[in-house]
């Protein structure tokens, strides 16, 4: 949870050119709710100052296996890599050299960084950054592999141009795949195993004539964040899409729909299988009466539209629901909390997650904030964070309310 900082990730940075990517990548971790302890190469201080990265961290950043740190609260002794192994959850290599890779791989242990890495026991991940010859030679192929093959996590990189010049592979992976990565590692595997979530995500449409209708600026990826990440920890998924362009997340059934009839038909379909229901859609709430048969025509003049109320979707799931848990969500542009409050109460929903319309989050773009509401208990609030990793505490929330309930 923001804030909490339950489980620390050392954050091990070497020398490349990547390196000025650890301080997004350490601000990422820690939105994500991570503490971060940063460890250093030489070289790595050479790209980017261990200053950034500790007024980032807001931890002393280590770079060095000999300095004096009896002294500091976080360090219980001088023995730095030991206490910093021992108080870490997970260890993660990023921009990950070719040169640290063939040392962890080896076993050297001649700096910080690398004697941490031996006296580390939870997971290792490694997000490997180099020219593309770099990175395609035999001796990093078989220094990743010897790495694998004990358990660590190579977050591929990507193909793209490199500071070198060349266009290739050796990119680092972007920061929302590292960071998952890391979750991934930490999080108790398959802990939506058995649930099936049925998610709506999009917006829908209502058709004015057959070339116009009435919609909204969803672009459904929150939803299909949602679909994703619970597939990832072992639900089955059945996807309801309004009108999206977006790929159908790995492994989910996907369902494609227009209207917001439609999609009540398609919901009400599916409930009888669902265990977990995620209303992400952002469902028109009205519809022309009317659904002209021909183009309205300019020259008869602007058109007097008459509006009638949509299925109310969330509504009738609440109402229908058993002993599912309902997730529904709110955006709204004024009284957010208020607002969503009366949502969560009218529609029988479990969860509302409130999100602020407006600004560089939420609607059509990749970064969602908001207030997640629960019957009992204080709102949850997230900062700005990827859709990916939102969608993660909504469901980490739902399991909680499961469990809860089981208890
Ligand atoms: C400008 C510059 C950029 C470099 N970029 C990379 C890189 O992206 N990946 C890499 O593996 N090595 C890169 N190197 C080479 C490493 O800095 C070098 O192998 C160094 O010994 C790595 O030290 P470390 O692994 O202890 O951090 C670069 C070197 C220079 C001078």
């Amino acid at each position: 949870m923001p804030g909490e900082e339950s489980k620390t990730v050392l954050l091990g940075v070497t020398g490349g050119i990547a390196a000025y990517k650890a301080a997004d990548l350490a601000r990422e971790l820690r939105r994500a709710g991570f503490a971060v302890q940063v460890a250093m190469t030489a070289a790595a201080t050479k790209f980017i100052t261990p200053l950034t990265l500790a007024a980032l961290t807001g931890k002393r950043v280590i770079t060095s296996l000999f300095e004096d740190r009896s002294d500091e609260e976080t360090l219980q002794s001088a023995i730095a890599h030991i206490d910093v192994a021992r108080a870490a959850d997970a260890f993660l290599v990023a921009p990950a050299s070719a040169d640290v890779i063939a040392k962890l791989a080896l076993g050297l242990a001649d700096d910080f960084l690398t004697t941490a890495h031996l006296a580390f026991r939870g997971p290792l991940l490694v997000a490997p950054a180099m020219n593309t010859n770099m990175w395609e030679h035999p001796a990093t192929r078989e220094n990743l592999a010897m790495l694998r093959s004990r358990g660590a996590t190579v977050v591929e990189p990507g193909f793209g141009e490199l500071a070198c010049g060349t266009v290739g592979a050796g990119r680092m992976a972007g920061l929302d795949s590292i960071v998952a990565a890391v979750r991934d590692a930490l999080r108790p595997p398959e802990d939506l195993n058995g649930e099936h979530v049925l998610v709506t995500a999009g917006p829908t449409r209502e058709a004015l004539d057959p070339v116009r209708y009435i919609s909204n600026r969803s672009s459904g990826r929150m939803g299909f964040a949602l679909a994703a990440e619970a597939e990832r920890r072992g639900a089955s998924v059945t996807l309801v899409a309004g009108p999206v362009a977006l790929p159908t997340p790995k492994g989910c059934e996907r369902i494609d729909v227009e209207t917001a009839s439609q999609m009540c038909d398609a919901v009400l379909d599916q409930l009888g299988v669902a265990t977990i229901v995620v209303m992400a859609a952002a469902v028109a709430d009205y519809r022309p009466v009317r659904r002209a048969g021909r183009k309205l025509k300019k020259r008869d003049g602007p058109p007097h539209i008459s509006l009638v109320e949509t299925p109310d979707i969330l509504r009738t799931v609440g109402e229908r629901k058993g002993d599912r848990i309902v997730v529904g969500f709110a955006a709204e542009t004024n009284d957010l909390e208020a607002n969503a409050r009366r949502k969560l109460r009218a529609k029988g929903c479990d969860l509302v997650m409130a999100n602020p319309v407006g600004g560089e989050t939420g609607f059509d773009t990749d970064t969602n904030q908001g207030i997640l509401l629960r019957p009992v208990g204080e709102p949850v609030r997230i900062e700005p964070v990827s859709k990916a990793e939102m969608a993660a505490r909504i469901l980490d929330e739902a399991i909680g309310l499961r469990q809860r309930r089981a208890a």
